[in-house]
């Protein structure tokens, strides 16, 4: 986590004055274990030749009192996906409890914010529908934050439920000048 930070940090000071637009091209979503509920729908959504959103929805079947996410930011190098920046896990429960005690995920968080009802402590309930709907993160925002070089990169999740591997959502986004 320090050594995460400190790496951050510096990408920040070193690559401050990159630019550059951004556009959504895979979303996958993979229900490992149905007790849990449904995926409604997990899209990729145009909006005009140069921006487009990501739809996510799914239906729990089971109340729901501890979940975690495991997230791992990847980039496309040499034909294939490299760790690279983060690989963490949170506790979502404890997370929305105070985010503000956890830095890199409520920075990401603080771009879905607008867009999702997963905002909120534990439980969630049997029946609930839960989404990430029309999003489309601020892109001098993001740029801003993540003063990455252009290229493909990609952000795997995997989500917990009582430990159980119950979910993966896996993305990736071109950053383009
Ligand atoms: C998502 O990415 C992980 C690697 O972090 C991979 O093991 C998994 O197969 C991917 N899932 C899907 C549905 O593509
Ligand atoms: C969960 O799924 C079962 C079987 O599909 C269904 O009978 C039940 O009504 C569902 N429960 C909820 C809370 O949606
Ligand atoms: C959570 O999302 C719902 C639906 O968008 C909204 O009505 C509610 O005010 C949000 N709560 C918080 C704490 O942001």
């Amino acid at each position: 986590m320090i050594s995460s930070l400190a790496i951050f940090l510096s990408l920040v000071w070193l690559n401050n004055h990159v630019n550059g637009s951004y556009k959504f091209n895979a979303l996958v979503c993979d229900l490992r274990a149905p007790e849990f509920g449904i995926i409604k729908q997990c899209n990729i959504k145009a909006i005009d030749r140069k921006h487009n959103m990501i739809n996510i929805e799914a239906i729990l079947n089971k109340t729901i009192s501890e979940f975690s996410i495991r997230f791992i930011m990847v980039k496309r190098e040499s034909g294939g996906w490299h760790p690279f920046m983060y690989d963490m896990t949170v506790d979502i429960c404890k997370f929305f409890r105070n985010p503000r005690k956890f830095f890199i995920p409520n920075l990401i968080y603080s771009f879905m914010k607008s867009f999702t009802n997963v905002n909120h402590s534990c439980p969630y309930k049997a029946g609930a529908d839960l989404s990430l709907l029309h999003w489309t993160p601020d892109e001098n925002g993001v740029i801003a934050k993540f003063p990455v070089d252009h290229g493909q990169y990609g952000l795997q999740t995997t989500w917990y439920v009582n430990k159980i591997s119950a979910l993966q959502i896996n993305g990736s986004v071109l950053f383009f000048k």
